[in-house]
């Protein structure tokens, strides 16, 4: 059986009252697929990335009082604010693609 880390998942909140979260969560799953990094080979462990709509993450300043939508990476635990759709390329490949956070959307 495989382990839960075996899995790396993005939470995107669609808390906001435009739902930027669903675009930003559909601009993901583009990337992805696009970058090719739906399965990710990462110091010889293979890893799925699957991106799921939640609800509020408890970072509303950085998602419903800002201009984007909040995310977490999980079971890793970098968060991103004030993500926009033109953002889901920059996610996907420098942190999912090189591993490195991307520092302007990282948020504490
Ligand atoms: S509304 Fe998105 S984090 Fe609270």
């Amino acid at each position: 059986m495989k382990s839960a880390s075996a899995v790396t998942r993005l939470f995107v909140c669609t808390a906001q009252k435009d739902e930027i979260g669903k675009d930003v969560a559909k601009a993901l799953k583009i990337e992805l697929k696009k970058q090719g990094l739906k399965k990710l080979l990462t110091g010889g462990e293979k890893l799925k990335v699957r991106v799921q709509t939640c609800n509020c993450l408890d970072l509303c300043k950085h998602c419903k009082k800002g201009p984007g939508a909040a995310l977490l990476m999980h079971p890793e635990g970098t968060v991103y604010g004030d993500v926009k759709p033109k953002d889901a390329a920059d996610i996907v490949r420098e942190h999912l693609g090189e591993g490195r956070v991307v520092k302007r959307l990282q948020v504490d």
